[in-house]
C-alpha cells in the first residue's frame, strides 16, 4: 500500500493498493461474498450506485444525525473530535489547547451533479453501503422471490469526512464496506442478532485470525447509532489496542419505515401463508475491506528460523494470500524455460501464479514466504526427463515431487479448491 499521489507527498489519508495489496484486497471481498452470499441460499448480492440524492439521506437521517462534534483548539488552530480529547499541549510550544465548544459536524462529502452548482444539483457520496439495500429492498423482493428472512449483500466503497483518520488503513475517508442487510419477523430479530455475532465472528477465525485476537463488545447505550435498538462490534487487537473490525446492528424497522414514508412506496411484506403484512425488521453484520485486510495482515505475519536462517513468513490462509502458488524454474537456461511457462498457464487458469526466474532459489523461496504465497512450484533440470516437479510448502519448507500430470489436481486436493 502507498500513500495516495506519493510523488507529490500523499494525499490526505489516502491509500493506493499496489500489485499485491489490491490482489489481497480483492480476495478479502472474495471471500466475505464466498460466506456470505455464495454459500447460502438466503443471500443476493446487489451492487448499488455510490453517488446519492439528498432525499435518501433525509429520510435515512444521514443529513440530520450523521456528525461527529468538532472543537477548535483557538491557540494552535487544530481540529479534534470531541470524544477524542484528552489533555493536549499545543505542538512546539509550552501553551495548553484552548478548545471551542463543540458543534456538529456532517461526515457526509457533498458534491455537484452537473455543471450547474447550487441546490437543486447537490449530491452525496454514500456513507455507507446500506442505504443500497433498503432503497432497493422493493425491487429485489419483485424479482427474486426472496422471504423473509433474507438477506441482501453489498461490497464496495463508502465515504466519510473523518475528523480524525488514522492508523494507516484503519480510519480513512475512503473506504471499503462488506455489508449484509437481513431482512427478519420482527418477532425473530433477537434470535438472527445471536446469531450473525457468532456467525460473523467465526468467519474471522476461520480465514486464520487467532480468537485470541478477537472479542466481540456490546454497545453501551449512548454509543448507539441513531437507528440501532443495538449493537455488537467485533474488535480485533491491533498493536495499538482493541479496535472494530465489524458492527452487527439490530436497526429494526427503522430504515425501511423512513423510506416508506419518504417515497410514498410501500416497502413491506406480505406473508401469504399467514395473511399477514408487516414491515420486516433488519439485522445488519456491517465490515471495513481494509481494516480486516490490515487484521488478516498482522495475524499472518510471523518470523522463524528455517535452516539456521532467520525468515519472515506471512502465513496467510491461501484464499487470502495474493498468490496461491509461484512458479520458479531452477535456472534462467533457456532449456527450462518453456515447461516452466507451460506449467504457470496451466496452473494459472485456476490460480493466481507468480513466476519467478530470478537470483539464487533460497532467496526466491523467501520472497514468496513474506508475501503469503503458501506454495512454490520448482521446474529444474530432471524435470525435462522425468515430467515431475516439486512442491515446496511455506509454512513446514516441506518438499514433495509431483508429477506434472496431475499436478492441478494435486493443488485442487491440498487448496481445496
Ligand atoms: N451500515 C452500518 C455502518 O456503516 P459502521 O460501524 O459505521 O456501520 C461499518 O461501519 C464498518 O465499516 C466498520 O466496522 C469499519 O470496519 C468500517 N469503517 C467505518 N468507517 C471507516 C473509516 N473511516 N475507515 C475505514 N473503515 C471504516
Amino acid at each position: 500500500m502507498y500513500p495516495s499521489g506519493e510523488i507529490y507527498g500523499g494525499f490526505r489519508s489516502s491509500y493506493d493498493y499496489g500489485p499485491l495489496g489490491s490482489l489481497m484486497l480483492r480476495n478479502v471481498k472474495d471471500a466475505w461474498i464466498r460466506s456470505m452470499v455464495q454459500q447460502r441460499d438466503d443471500v443476493v448480492l446487489i451492487d448499488a450506485a455510490i453517488l446519492g440524492a439528498p432525499q435518501v439521506f433525509e429520510a435515512s437521517g444521514h443529513l440530520s444525525n450523521f456528525s461527529d462534534p468538532l472543537v477548535d483548539c483557538t491557540v494552535c488552530k487544530r481540529r479534534f473530535r470531541e470524544d477524542q480529547l484528552d489533555d493536549r499541549d499545543c505542538p512546539e510550544s509550552k501553551a495548553k489547547c484552548v478548545f471551542t465548544a463543540a458543534r456538529a459536524f456532517n461526515l457526509m462529502f457533498q458534491t455537484h451533479a452537473g455543471p450547474v452548482e447550487g441546490e437543486g444539483a447537490t449530491v452525496y457520496l454514500r456513507p455507507e453501503t446500506a442505504q443500497g439495500m433498503f432503497v432497493n429492498f422493493a425491487n429485489v423482493l419483485q424479482t427474486s422471490r426472496m422471504k423473509p428472512p433474507f438477506g441482501i449483500a453489498q461490497v464496495g466503497k463508502s465515504f466519510r469526512n473523518e475528523i480524525t483518520p488514522g492508523n494507516f488503513i484503519f480510519r480513512t475517508r475512503e473506504f471499503e464496506q462488506m455489508e449484509l442487510e437481513f431482512f427478519v419477523p420482527p418477532s425473530e430479530s433477537a434470535k438472527w442478532y445471536e446469531y450473525w455475532c457468532k456467525t460473523r465472528m467465526q468467519w474471522y477465525i476461520d480465514y486464520g485470525i487467532p480468537a485470541e485476537m478477537l472479542r466481540i463488545r456490546e454497545h453501551a447505550k449512548d454509543e448507539l447509532s441513531h437507528y440501532s435498538a443495538g449493537t455488537s462490534d467485533i474488535e480485533f487487537l491491533f498493536p495499538w489496542g482493541w479496535g472494530e473490525l465489524e458492527g452487527v446492528a439490530q436497526r429494526t424497522d427503522y430504515d425501511l419505515k423512513q423510506h416508506a414514508e419518504h417515497s410514498r412506496q410501500k416497502l413491506e411484506y406480505f406473508d401469504q401463508a399467514t395473511n399477514e403484512r408487516y414491515v420486516p425488521f433488519v439485522v445488519e453484520p456491517a465490515a471495513g475491506v481494509n481494516r480486516t485486510m490490515a487484521a488478516f495482515l498482522l495475524a499472518a505475519y510471523d518470523e522463524d528460523v528455517v535452516n539456521d536462517e532467520p525468515r519472515t513468513v506471512l502465513r496467510l490462509h491461501p484464499r487470502l494470500a495474493p498468490f496461491q502458488i509461484a512458479v520458479l524454474p531452477l535456472s534462467k537456461k533457456e532449456t527450462l524455460m518453456p515447461l516452466a511457462k507451460q506449467i504457470y498457464s496451466m496452473l494459472s487458469t485456476r490460480y493466481m501464479c507468480d513466476f519467478d526466474e530470478t537470483q539464487a532459489i533460497g532467496r526466491r523461496y523467501r520472497r514468496q514466504d513474506e508475501i503469503g504465497t503458501p506454495y512454490c512450484v520448482t521446474v529444474d533440470f530432471d524435470s525435462l526427463e522425468d515430467k515431475s516437479v516439486t512442491i515446496r510448502e511455506r509454512d513446514t519448507t516441506n518438499q514433495h515431487r509431483v508429477s506434472i500430470d496431475t499436478l492441478l489436481s494435486e493443488f485442487q486436493s491440498i487448496l481445496g479448491y
